[in-house]
Protein backbone atom coordinates (compact mmCIF):
# COMPACT_ATOMS: atom_id res chain seq x y z
CA UNK A 1 0.00 0.00 0.00
CA UNK A 2 1.49 3.40 -0.68
CA UNK A 3 0.95 6.38 1.42
CA UNK A 4 -0.06 9.40 0.13
CA UNK A 5 1.82 12.22 1.91
CA UNK A 6 -0.16 14.78 4.20
CA UNK A 7 0.56 17.68 6.03
CA UNK A 8 -0.57 18.50 9.54
CA UNK A 9 -0.01 21.17 11.65
CA UNK A 10 -1.07 20.77 15.78
CA UNK A 11 -0.86 24.11 17.43
CA UNK A 12 -0.58 23.70 21.53
CA UNK A 13 -1.96 25.81 24.00
CA UNK A 14 -2.10 25.33 27.51
CA UNK A 15 -0.19 23.03 30.17
CA UNK A 16 2.90 20.34 29.79
CA UNK A 17 -0.29 17.57 29.42
CA UNK A 18 -1.46 18.94 26.16
CA UNK A 19 2.29 19.15 24.79
CA UNK A 20 2.91 15.47 25.95
CA UNK A 21 -0.69 14.71 24.17
CA UNK A 22 0.02 17.04 21.07
CA UNK A 23 3.23 14.41 20.68
CA UNK A 24 1.11 11.69 20.86
CA UNK A 25 -1.59 12.53 18.27
CA UNK A 26 1.38 13.07 15.86
CA UNK A 27 2.11 9.88 16.61
CA UNK A 28 -1.13 8.06 16.44
CA UNK A 29 -0.83 9.93 12.58
CA UNK A 30 2.44 9.45 11.21
CA UNK A 31 1.13 5.76 9.98
CA UNK A 32 -1.83 7.38 8.15
CA UNK A 33 1.34 9.57 6.15
CA UNK A 34 1.13 12.67 8.06
CA UNK A 35 4.14 14.78 8.79
CA UNK A 36 4.36 17.85 10.95
CA UNK A 37 3.99 21.27 9.09
CA UNK A 38 5.69 24.29 10.65
CA UNK A 39 2.60 26.47 9.47
CA UNK A 40 -1.13 25.94 9.17
CA UNK A 41 -0.62 26.89 5.27
CA UNK A 42 -1.38 24.43 3.09
CA UNK A 43 -1.75 21.78 5.61
CA UNK A 44 -4.34 18.86 5.44
CA UNK A 45 -5.22 18.75 8.89
CA UNK A 46 -4.72 21.30 11.64
CA UNK A 47 -5.46 20.23 15.13
CA UNK A 48 -6.19 23.05 17.90
CA UNK A 49 -4.98 21.26 21.23
CA UNK A 50 -6.85 23.83 23.50
CA UNK A 51 -6.80 25.19 27.14
CA UNK A 52 -9.56 26.06 29.01
CA UNK A 53 -8.17 26.82 32.52
CA UNK A 54 -8.50 30.75 32.06
CA UNK A 55 -10.94 32.86 30.12
CA UNK A 56 -8.02 34.42 27.96
CA UNK A 57 -6.86 30.75 27.10
CA UNK A 58 -9.94 29.17 25.79
CA UNK A 59 -10.78 32.63 23.85
CA UNK A 60 -7.62 31.94 21.60
CA UNK A 61 -9.86 29.10 20.28
CA UNK A 62 -11.99 31.32 18.65
CA UNK A 63 -9.90 34.02 17.45
CA UNK A 64 -7.40 30.73 15.78
CA UNK A 65 -10.59 29.64 13.93
CA UNK A 66 -10.97 32.72 12.46
CA UNK A 67 -8.02 33.10 11.15
CA UNK A 68 -7.80 29.11 9.97
CA UNK A 69 -10.87 29.94 7.79
CA UNK A 70 -9.63 32.15 5.24
CA UNK A 71 -6.70 29.41 4.83
CA UNK A 72 -9.42 26.68 4.68
CA UNK A 73 -11.18 28.45 1.63
CA UNK A 74 -7.62 28.95 -0.56
CA UNK A 75 -7.33 25.07 0.02
CA UNK A 76 -10.46 23.87 -1.14
CA UNK A 77 -9.13 23.40 -4.71
CA UNK A 78 -6.66 21.30 -3.67
CA UNK A 79 -8.10 18.57 -1.44
CA UNK A 80 -9.49 21.00 1.28
CA UNK A 81 -8.13 21.07 5.07
CA UNK A 82 -9.67 19.24 8.05
CA UNK A 83 -9.73 21.28 11.10
CA UNK A 84 -10.21 19.57 14.07
CA UNK A 85 -10.41 20.97 18.00
CA UNK A 86 -9.01 18.65 20.94
CA UNK A 87 -8.15 19.21 23.98
CA UNK A 88 -9.80 20.88 27.23
CA UNK A 89 -12.05 23.21 25.11
CA UNK A 90 -13.32 20.47 23.15
CA UNK A 91 -14.12 19.09 26.02
CA UNK A 92 -15.85 21.61 27.55
CA UNK A 93 -17.83 23.21 24.72
CA UNK A 94 -17.42 20.68 21.98
CA UNK A 95 -20.88 20.86 20.81
CA UNK A 96 -21.28 24.80 21.00
CA UNK A 97 -17.78 24.70 18.98
CA UNK A 98 -19.53 22.63 16.22
CA UNK A 99 -22.35 24.98 16.26
CA UNK A 100 -20.63 28.17 16.77
CA UNK A 101 -17.51 27.41 13.80
CA UNK A 102 -19.02 25.71 10.82
CA UNK A 103 -14.82 25.52 9.70
CA UNK A 104 -14.63 22.93 12.22
CA UNK A 105 -14.39 19.51 11.06
CA UNK A 106 -14.25 17.68 14.29
CA UNK A 107 -14.08 17.80 18.26
CA UNK A 108 -12.04 15.34 20.12
CA UNK A 109 -11.74 15.20 23.88
CA UNK A 110 -8.59 14.70 25.43
CA UNK A 111 -9.11 10.83 26.54
CA UNK A 112 -10.23 10.28 22.83
CA UNK A 113 -7.07 10.64 20.78
CA UNK A 114 -6.58 7.46 19.70
CA UNK A 115 -9.66 7.69 17.85
CA UNK A 116 -8.50 10.11 15.79
CA UNK A 117 -7.86 7.84 12.64
CA UNK A 118 -11.59 7.09 12.75
CA UNK A 119 -13.13 10.70 13.61
CA UNK A 120 -11.23 11.83 10.68
CA UNK A 121 -12.57 9.15 8.62
CA UNK A 122 -15.80 10.18 9.67
CA UNK A 123 -15.29 13.64 9.28
CA UNK A 124 -14.84 13.53 5.73
CA UNK A 125 -18.16 11.77 5.46
CA UNK A 126 -20.43 13.53 8.10
CA UNK A 127 -19.88 16.35 10.22
CA UNK A 128 -22.11 15.34 12.46
CA UNK A 129 -20.97 12.34 13.53
CA UNK A 130 -17.61 14.32 14.48
CA UNK A 131 -17.66 14.79 18.04
CA UNK A 132 -16.14 12.38 20.68
CA UNK A 133 -16.13 13.77 23.92
CA UNK A 134 -15.67 10.52 25.64
CA UNK A 135 -14.10 9.68 29.50
CA UNK A 136 -12.17 6.76 28.61
CA UNK A 137 -8.77 7.65 29.78
CA UNK A 138 -7.44 3.46 30.34
CA UNK A 139 -8.38 2.69 26.26
CA UNK A 140 -6.60 5.68 25.50
CA UNK A 141 -3.07 4.82 26.67
CA UNK A 142 -3.68 1.09 25.78
CA UNK A 143 -4.28 2.25 22.37
CA UNK A 144 -1.58 4.75 22.04
CA UNK A 145 0.80 2.36 23.40
CA UNK A 146 4.40 3.28 24.11
CA UNK A 147 6.32 3.75 20.75
CA UNK A 148 6.96 7.13 20.33
CA UNK A 149 9.05 9.61 18.31
CA UNK A 150 10.88 12.09 20.19
CA UNK A 151 13.84 14.35 19.12
CA UNK A 152 16.13 16.20 22.05
CA UNK A 153 17.30 14.83 25.21
CA UNK A 154 14.16 15.75 27.50
CA UNK A 155 10.79 14.34 27.65
CA UNK A 156 7.17 14.23 29.08
CA UNK A 157 5.01 11.19 30.37
CA UNK A 158 1.99 11.43 31.22
CA UNK A 159 1.64 8.59 34.53
CA UNK A 160 -1.51 10.34 35.91
CA UNK A 161 -4.65 12.07 34.48
CA UNK A 162 -7.50 13.78 35.94
CA UNK A 163 -8.90 14.90 39.04
CA UNK A 164 -11.20 14.49 41.95
CA UNK A 165 -9.35 17.62 44.09
CA UNK A 166 -12.61 19.82 42.60
CA UNK A 167 -11.03 23.66 43.80
CA UNK A 168 -13.70 26.14 43.57
CA UNK A 169 -11.82 28.26 40.75
CA UNK A 170 -11.09 25.25 38.22
CA UNK A 171 -11.90 23.52 35.52
CA UNK A 172 -9.97 20.63 35.24
CA UNK A 173 -12.01 18.12 37.23
CA UNK A 174 -14.58 18.77 34.19
CA UNK A 175 -12.33 18.68 31.65
CA UNK A 176 -10.17 16.09 32.20
CA UNK A 177 -12.43 13.68 33.92
CA UNK A 178 -11.63 11.50 37.18
CA UNK A 179 -8.28 11.01 38.86
CA UNK A 180 -6.38 7.65 36.88
CA UNK A 181 -3.22 6.45 37.41
CA UNK A 182 -1.35 4.46 34.15
CA UNK A 183 0.37 1.00 35.63
CA UNK A 184 4.01 1.10 36.21
CA UNK A 185 4.87 -1.34 33.04
CA UNK A 186 3.53 0.71 30.86
CA UNK A 187 5.13 3.73 32.48
CA UNK A 188 8.45 1.61 32.82
CA UNK A 189 8.14 0.46 28.77
CA UNK A 190 7.33 4.17 27.87
CA UNK A 191 10.68 5.41 29.52
CA UNK A 192 12.87 2.73 28.55
CA UNK A 193 11.92 3.51 24.77
CA UNK A 194 12.49 7.04 25.37
CA UNK A 195 15.97 6.52 26.66
CA UNK A 196 16.46 3.80 23.75
CA UNK A 197 16.53 7.50 21.66
CA UNK A 198 18.43 9.48 23.91
CA UNK A 199 16.14 10.99 25.93
CA UNK A 200 18.49 11.62 29.10
CA UNK A 201 15.50 13.22 31.20
CA UNK A 202 11.78 12.80 32.06
CA UNK A 203 9.16 15.13 33.10
CA UNK A 204 6.20 12.62 34.67
CA UNK A 205 3.01 14.98 34.33
CA UNK A 206 0.04 14.52 36.38
CA UNK A 207 -3.22 16.71 37.22
CA UNK A 208 -2.08 15.33 40.56
CA UNK A 209 0.98 13.17 39.88
CA UNK A 210 1.84 12.78 43.75
CA UNK A 211 -1.52 11.27 43.88
CA UNK A 212 0.00 8.60 41.56
CA UNK A 213 -1.11 4.88 42.48
CA UNK A 214 -0.55 3.20 40.01
CA UNK A 215 -0.72 -0.88 39.41
CA UNK A 216 2.28 -2.39 40.69
CA UNK A 217 4.69 -4.10 37.98
CA UNK A 218 3.05 -7.73 36.65
CA UNK A 219 4.35 -10.74 39.19
CA UNK A 220 3.96 -8.75 42.21
CA UNK A 221 0.21 -8.34 42.55
CA UNK A 222 0.86 -8.99 46.06
CA UNK A 223 1.87 -5.33 46.12
CA UNK A 224 -1.53 -3.84 44.71
CA UNK A 225 -0.51 -0.52 43.88
CA UNK A 226 2.49 1.97 43.55
CA UNK A 227 2.75 5.74 45.07
CA UNK A 228 5.30 8.40 43.07
CA UNK A 229 8.11 7.95 45.53
CA UNK A 230 8.08 3.96 44.76
CA UNK A 231 7.63 4.33 40.92
CA UNK A 232 10.43 7.08 40.94
CA UNK A 233 12.98 5.04 42.52
CA UNK A 234 12.23 2.44 40.04
CA UNK A 235 12.45 4.56 36.54
CA UNK A 236 15.56 6.25 38.42
CA UNK A 237 17.22 2.28 37.46
CA UNK A 238 16.65 2.50 34.11
CA UNK A 239 19.89 2.74 31.91
CA UNK A 240 20.34 6.33 30.53
CA UNK A 241 17.69 8.28 32.41
CA UNK A 242 19.35 10.71 33.91
CA UNK A 243 17.15 13.11 35.76
CA UNK A 244 13.62 12.88 36.66
CA UNK A 245 11.27 15.50 37.53
CA UNK A 246 7.49 15.28 38.26
CA UNK A 247 4.56 17.96 38.48
CA UNK A 248 1.94 19.30 39.36
CA UNK A 249 1.51 18.15 42.75
CA UNK A 250 -1.06 18.57 45.36
CA UNK A 251 -0.20 19.45 49.07
CA UNK A 252 -2.76 17.12 49.88
CA UNK A 253 -1.32 14.30 48.43
CA UNK A 254 2.22 14.59 49.95
CA UNK A 255 3.29 11.53 51.86
CA UNK A 256 6.80 10.78 53.75
CA UNK A 257 7.65 8.37 50.89
CA UNK A 258 7.62 10.94 48.38
CA UNK A 259 9.59 13.76 50.55
CA UNK A 260 11.91 10.86 50.99
CA UNK A 261 12.38 10.14 47.68
CA UNK A 262 13.82 13.63 47.30
CA UNK A 263 16.72 12.43 50.02
CA UNK A 264 17.52 8.80 48.70
CA UNK A 265 17.07 9.21 45.05
CA UNK A 266 19.90 11.94 43.40
CA UNK A 267 18.60 11.41 39.78
CA UNK A 268 14.99 13.36 41.40
CA UNK A 269 15.73 16.68 40.61
CA UNK A 270 16.11 19.05 43.58
CA UNK A 271 13.26 21.14 42.06
CA UNK A 272 9.64 21.10 43.27
CA UNK A 273 6.69 23.00 42.15
CA UNK A 274 3.83 22.77 45.22
CA UNK A 275 1.01 25.09 43.96
CA UNK A 276 -0.20 26.90 46.98
CA UNK A 277 -2.49 29.90 44.80
CA UNK A 278 -3.16 31.90 48.01
CA UNK A 279 -1.91 32.37 51.80
CA UNK A 280 -5.34 33.44 53.46
CA UNK A 281 -6.94 30.27 55.09
CA UNK A 282 -9.99 31.74 54.62
CA UNK A 283 -10.03 31.73 50.69
CA UNK A 284 -7.51 28.35 50.95
CA UNK A 285 -10.84 27.33 52.35
CA UNK A 286 -12.89 28.93 50.34
CA UNK A 287 -11.15 27.61 46.86
CA UNK A 288 -11.87 23.70 48.76
CA UNK A 289 -7.65 23.11 48.57
CA UNK A 290 -8.08 21.67 51.71
CA UNK A 291 -5.15 22.43 53.63
CA UNK A 292 -4.03 25.73 55.33
CA UNK A 293 -1.54 28.08 54.87
CA UNK A 294 0.89 26.39 57.61
CA UNK A 295 0.03 22.75 56.70
CA UNK A 296 1.84 24.15 53.29
CA UNK A 297 4.81 25.64 54.61
CA UNK A 298 5.50 22.63 56.88
CA UNK A 299 5.47 20.54 53.80
CA UNK A 300 8.43 22.90 52.31
CA UNK A 301 10.04 22.29 55.60
CA UNK A 302 10.38 18.64 55.70
CA UNK A 303 11.54 18.85 51.85
CA UNK A 304 14.13 21.29 52.34
CA UNK A 305 15.81 18.64 55.24
CA UNK A 306 15.49 15.58 53.21
CA UNK A 307 16.74 17.73 50.63
CA UNK A 308 18.86 21.13 51.73
CA UNK A 309 19.58 22.26 48.00
CA UNK A 310 15.71 21.67 46.98
CA UNK A 311 14.32 24.76 45.64
CA UNK A 312 10.37 25.34 45.25
CA UNK A 313 8.51 26.27 42.79
CA UNK A 314 4.64 27.47 43.01
CA UNK A 315 1.38 29.39 41.24
CA UNK A 316 -0.88 31.79 42.77
CA UNK A 317 -4.40 33.60 42.48
CA UNK A 318 -4.88 36.68 43.15
CA UNK A 319 -8.51 38.09 43.44
CA UNK A 320 -10.42 34.90 44.26
CA UNK A 321 -13.48 36.05 45.32
CA UNK A 322 -13.88 37.29 49.01
CA UNK A 323 -10.67 37.64 48.94
CA UNK A 324 -9.62 41.29 50.96
CA UNK A 325 -6.85 43.50 51.11
CA UNK A 326 -5.86 41.79 54.34
CA UNK A 327 -6.25 38.15 52.90
CA UNK A 328 -3.80 39.21 49.97
CA UNK A 329 -0.88 40.18 52.52
CA UNK A 330 -1.40 37.13 53.93
CA UNK A 331 -0.13 35.59 50.70
CA UNK A 332 2.66 37.84 50.42
CA UNK A 333 3.91 36.82 53.99
CA UNK A 334 3.50 33.15 52.83
CA UNK A 335 5.40 34.27 49.30
CA UNK A 336 8.33 35.66 51.62
CA UNK A 337 8.02 32.56 54.16
CA UNK A 338 8.62 29.98 51.17
CA UNK A 339 11.05 31.91 49.23
CA UNK A 340 10.40 30.50 45.48
CA UNK A 341 12.95 30.14 43.22
CA UNK A 342 10.12 31.08 40.71
CA UNK A 343 6.31 30.86 40.94
CA UNK A 344 3.45 31.60 38.11
CA UNK A 345 0.72 34.43 39.21
CA UNK A 346 -2.69 34.43 37.69
CA UNK A 347 -5.54 36.88 38.27
CA UNK A 348 -8.74 34.75 39.22
CA UNK A 349 -10.60 33.77 36.02
CA UNK A 350 -14.50 32.94 36.63
CA UNK A 351 -15.02 30.01 34.86
CA UNK A 352 -18.64 28.39 33.52
CA UNK A 353 -19.78 25.97 35.60
CA UNK A 354 -17.05 26.40 37.98
CA UNK A 355 -18.25 27.24 41.91
CA UNK A 356 -16.24 30.03 42.39
CA UNK A 357 -18.06 31.87 39.21
CA UNK A 358 -21.53 31.55 41.19
CA UNK A 359 -20.24 33.54 44.40
CA UNK A 360 -22.11 37.04 44.77
CA UNK A 361 -18.47 38.35 46.11
CA UNK A 362 -16.28 38.41 42.84
CA UNK A 363 -13.27 41.11 43.23
CA UNK A 364 -13.17 43.50 40.80
CA UNK A 365 -10.39 43.62 37.64
CA UNK A 366 -8.95 46.80 38.63
CA UNK A 367 -8.28 45.49 42.16
CA UNK A 368 -7.05 41.89 40.89
CA UNK A 369 -4.68 43.63 38.75
CA UNK A 370 -2.80 46.23 41.69
CA UNK A 371 -2.89 42.84 43.59
CA UNK A 372 -1.29 40.95 40.68
CA UNK A 373 1.37 43.62 39.98
CA UNK A 374 2.67 44.01 43.96
CA UNK A 375 2.90 39.99 43.67
CA UNK A 376 5.01 39.91 40.51
CA UNK A 377 7.16 42.26 41.77
CA UNK A 378 8.17 40.33 44.94
CA UNK A 379 8.49 36.83 43.25
CA UNK A 380 10.51 38.65 40.45
CA UNK A 381 12.58 39.46 42.91
CA UNK A 382 13.06 36.17 44.87
CA UNK A 383 13.09 34.78 41.22
CA UNK A 384 16.52 37.31 40.83
CA UNK A 385 17.83 36.54 44.01
CA UNK A 386 18.17 33.11 43.53
CA UNK A 387 19.34 33.20 40.40
CA UNK A 388 22.41 35.43 41.29
CA UNK A 389 22.59 32.95 44.50
CA UNK A 390 24.11 30.16 42.13
CA UNK A 391 26.68 32.35 41.14
CA UNK A 392 30.25 30.52 42.30
CA UNK A 393 28.36 27.37 42.51
CA UNK A 394 29.27 24.27 40.41
CA UNK A 395 26.27 22.80 38.74
CA UNK A 396 25.58 19.74 36.50
CA UNK A 397 23.90 20.50 33.28
CA UNK A 398 22.13 19.13 30.50
CA UNK A 399 23.05 20.05 27.08
CA UNK A 400 20.21 20.61 25.32
CA UNK A 401 21.58 22.24 21.89
CA UNK A 402 23.92 24.68 20.13
CA UNK A 403 23.34 28.09 21.61
CA UNK A 404 22.54 31.35 19.73
CA UNK A 405 26.23 32.66 19.33
CA UNK A 406 29.22 30.27 17.44
CA UNK A 407 30.65 27.66 20.08
CA UNK A 408 27.97 27.96 22.25
CA UNK A 409 25.99 25.24 24.45
CA UNK A 410 22.59 25.88 26.11
CA UNK A 411 21.41 23.49 28.75
CA UNK A 412 19.11 23.33 32.11
CA UNK A 413 20.53 23.18 35.85
CA UNK A 414 18.84 20.98 38.08
CA UNK A 415 16.40 23.84 39.10
CA UNK A 416 15.36 23.95 35.35
CA UNK A 417 17.42 27.36 34.52
CA UNK A 418 18.65 28.26 31.28
CA UNK A 419 22.53 28.04 30.92
CA UNK A 420 25.03 29.36 28.53
CA UNK A 421 28.44 28.25 28.14
CA UNK A 422 31.02 27.99 25.50
CA UNK A 423 31.62 24.26 24.70
CA UNK A 424 32.26 21.73 22.14
CA UNK A 425 28.85 20.48 20.50
CA UNK A 426 29.79 16.58 21.17
CA UNK A 427 28.49 17.84 24.13
CA UNK A 428 24.98 18.09 23.64
CA UNK A 429 23.11 15.19 25.19
CA UNK A 430 25.39 15.23 27.83
CA UNK A 431 25.74 16.61 31.27
CA UNK A 432 28.36 18.53 32.21
CA UNK A 433 30.10 20.59 35.29
CA UNK A 434 29.55 24.24 35.08
CA UNK A 435 30.56 27.40 37.69
CA UNK A 436 28.47 29.91 37.48
CA UNK A 437 29.61 32.99 36.59
CA UNK A 438 26.74 34.95 35.39
CA UNK A 439 22.79 35.56 36.21
CA UNK A 440 20.20 37.48 34.98
CA UNK A 441 16.38 36.90 35.84
CA UNK A 442 15.80 34.24 33.05
CA UNK A 443 19.30 32.54 32.35
CA UNK A 444 22.52 32.29 33.99
CA UNK A 445 26.09 31.58 32.40
CA UNK A 446 29.62 29.82 33.35
CA UNK A 447 32.13 27.63 31.81
CA UNK A 448 32.58 24.14 31.95
CA UNK A 449 35.24 22.76 34.95
CA UNK A 450 36.60 19.62 32.31
CA UNK A 451 36.23 21.21 28.65
CA UNK A 452 38.04 17.88 27.70
CA UNK A 453 35.63 16.14 28.82
CA UNK A 454 34.73 13.06 26.18
CA UNK A 455 31.43 12.11 24.62
CA UNK A 456 29.67 9.21 26.14
N1 LIG B 1 -3.28 20.60 39.07
C1 LIG B 1 -2.51 21.71 39.38
C2 LIG B 1 -2.61 22.86 38.40
C3 LIG B 1 -3.85 23.11 37.63
S1 LIG B 1 -3.96 24.49 36.57
C4 LIG B 1 -2.79 22.10 40.81
O1 LIG B 1 -3.55 21.50 41.48
O2 LIG B 1 -2.21 23.06 41.29
C5 LIG B 1 -2.52 25.44 36.75
C6 LIG B 1 -2.72 26.68 37.52
O3 LIG B 1 -3.63 27.56 36.90
C7 LIG B 1 -3.26 26.49 38.90
O4 LIG B 1 -2.30 26.07 39.81
C8 LIG B 1 -3.82 27.85 39.23
O5 LIG B 1 -2.84 28.66 39.82
C9 LIG B 1 -4.18 28.41 37.88
N2 LIG B 1 -5.64 28.46 37.70
C10 LIG B 1 -6.50 27.41 37.63
N3 LIG B 1 -7.77 27.85 37.50
C11 LIG B 1 -7.70 29.21 37.49
C12 LIG B 1 -8.68 30.24 37.38
N4 LIG B 1 -9.98 29.97 37.30
N5 LIG B 1 -8.24 31.52 37.40
C13 LIG B 1 -6.93 31.81 37.51
N6 LIG B 1 -5.97 30.89 37.61
C14 LIG B 1 -6.35 29.58 37.59
FE1 LIG C 1 -7.59 22.15 39.49
FE2 LIG C 1 -7.40 21.91 42.10
FE3 LIG C 1 -7.45 19.73 40.58
FE4 LIG C 1 -5.32 21.31 40.55
S1 LIG C 1 -6.08 20.13 42.30
S2 LIG C 1 -6.35 20.43 38.78
S3 LIG C 1 -6.19 23.33 40.79
S4 LIG C 1 -9.11 21.17 40.86
FE1 LIG D 1 -5.46 23.84 30.27
FE2 LIG D 1 -6.55 21.48 30.24
FE3 LIG D 1 -4.02 21.74 30.90
S1 LIG D 1 -7.51 23.33 30.91
S2 LIG D 1 -3.98 23.73 31.86
S3 LIG D 1 -4.88 22.20 28.94
S4 LIG D 1 -5.46 20.31 31.76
Amino acid sequence: MTKTRKRLYIKTYGCQMNVYDSERMRDVLTPLGYEPAEEPDHADLVILNTCHIREKAAEKVYSELGRLRPLKEAKADEGGMTIAVAGCVAQAEGAEIMKRAPVVDLVVGPQTYHKLPELIAHAHRERGEALDTEFEVEDKFDRLGNDRQVDGYTAFVTVQEGCDKFCTFCVVPYTRGAEWSRPVDQIVAEVRALAAQGVREVTLLGQNVNAYHGEAPAGREAEGTWGLGQLVRHLALIGGIERIRFTTSHPRDMDEDLIQAFADTPKLMPYFHLPVQAGSDKILKAMNRQHTADEYVAIIERLRAARPDIAISGDMIVGFPGETDEDFEATLDLVRQVNYASCFSFKYSRRPGTPGAAMFNQIDESVKSERLAVLQDVLTQQQIAFNEGQIGKTLPVLFEKSGRLPGQLHGRSPYLQSVHVEGPEHLIGQIGEVVIETASRNALSGRLVNPEQDAA
